[in-house]
């Protein structure tokens, strides 16, 4: 493999405070080397070391390439006609996620594959280098485990997600349902997941169940996410919070105690961030834009020491996006983050929210997934809503 000097880096994002100025650890002028997909080197353009290759940035903004920590790429069909009816004013329940289960079940496992290549491809080009993806559109054993299977084809962030919402012929008996999640179910899907989660709001799978669910993935070894809080208050954030979650999802309606549990979450590990780790508040503009609802309160959540976190939620329901840098500029205009707070929780936000210390920064030794804007700054994601902005993307060192 040949090494690669990506030099006059007009602004270069390193997301390590001791690499260059603030939190984003910003430098001038600057020069990454790349080697064996990984960061070799990072410093100054005029003293960096010579290279088999040369990328010139020609003074064009750099920064590490996004981390999409909650995305739910597997799935057939889409449901434009519900959201046109949103649009006319119908709310959003949550209910439409049926519509789509009976879709993917009926998909050949071809057609679900391309459905996911064809996302995946979409979310690169605009930058994702680490994508997490969901099952959660099967509810059946076999559906379960294929949908994880094909998702794990394509990045090794998989979580699953059999516990979205209770299916048809599961309507009247909720607590099989959550037996059959616990047992066949999780055996089927947990050898392709690395993470469970589940759906925890009025509609979908109450505290009790949740809690059983995510205990019995912690016990065959897999991390704990939670969609929590997102169509009104309830106990999915302190759940998640009492169970280690690695990320609480949506965050949308936060009671005071949710925020002060969230502040407090430390626990002791062998971290890149100094011994600890924390349960990080992963928040998703795109769901609030496409259901016409409230923003999360970003502020409250940040100026209480809570790690925030932003990803897409790509899904055919509430969030039919794939772009992170649109997430970005929303979590600017609407949530009153700043454009260096978004894009921290748009790379090493989601780098925390996947438990990851190897992506989401550019220091040596991290993976080299490194993206150039047609821009001098960062601050033009921001600027510039709805202009592809990312020209270059390399992952693992090399260009897509
Ligand atoms: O994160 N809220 C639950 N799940 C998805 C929506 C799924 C759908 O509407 O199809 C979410 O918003
Ligand atoms: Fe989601």
């Amino acid at each position: 493999m040949v090494s690669l000097l990506v030099t006059d880096i007009g602004e270069l994002v390193t997301n390590d405070p001791a690499l260059g100025d603030g939190p984003l650890g910003l430098r001038r002028d600057a020069a990454v080397v790349v080697d064996g997909g990984r960061v070799a080197w990072v410093g100054d353009a005029r003293s960096a070391p010579a290279a088999d290759a040369v990328l010139d940035a020609a003074g064009r903004a750099a920064l590490p390439g996004f981390v999409d920590s909650h995305a739910h790429l597997v799935f057939a069909g889409d449901r434009a006609a519900e959201f046109g009816a949103r649009m006319a004013g119908e709310p959003y329940t949550g209910g439409g996620i049926r519509t789509t289960v009976a879709a993917t079940r009926a998909a050949t496992d071809d057609e679900l594959r391309a459905n996911v290549a064809r996302l995946r491809g979409e979310a690169l080009r605009q930058g994702t280098t680490t994508i997490e993806i969901k099952s959660g559109y099967g509810l059946s054993v076999a559906d379960e485990a294929r949908s994880l299977r094909i998702a794990r084809e394509f990045s090794d962030e998989t979580t699953f997600l059999g516990a979205h919402v209770v299916p048809p012929e599961y309507a009247d008996r909720p607590d099989d349902y959550v037996g059959m999640v616990c047992g066949s179910m999780l055996a089927a899907a947990s050898p392709h997941a690395r993470w469970i989660d589940v759906f925890c709001e009025r509609g979908a799978f109450d505290v009790d169940h949740a809690r059983a669910i995510l205990a019995c993935g912690q016990a065959v070894g897999l991390g704990v996410r939670v969609h929590a809080n997102q169509l009104g208050p309830g106990p999915g954030v302190q759940l998640g919070v009492e169970l280690g979650a690695a990320s609480v999802d949506h965050c949308t309606h936060l009671s005071g105690a949710d925020v002060d549990a969230l502040a407090s979450t430390r626990f002791d590990c062998m971290c890149p961030d100094g011994g600890h780790t924390t349960t990080v508040a992963t928040l998703l503009p795109g769901a609030e834009f496409s259901t016409r609802s409230p923003y999360p309160d970003a502020r409250r959540l940040l100026d209480a020491g809570v790690t925030v976190a932003l990803a897409t939620d790509c899904n055919p329901g509430s969030s039919y996006t794939s772009s992170m840098p649109f997430c970005i500029a929303l979590a600017v205009r609407e949530m009153r983050m700043t454009p260096a707070e978004a894009v921290s929780a748009a790379t090493a936000g989601g780098a925390r929210a996947l438990r990851r210390d190897d992506v989401g920064v550019l220091t040596v030794g991290a993976r080299a997934d490194l993206l150039l804007l047609d821009a001098p700054s960062y601050l033009h994601l921001a600027y510039r809503p709805g202009v592809p902005l990312v020209s270059t993307v390399l992952l693992n060192g090399e260009s897509q």
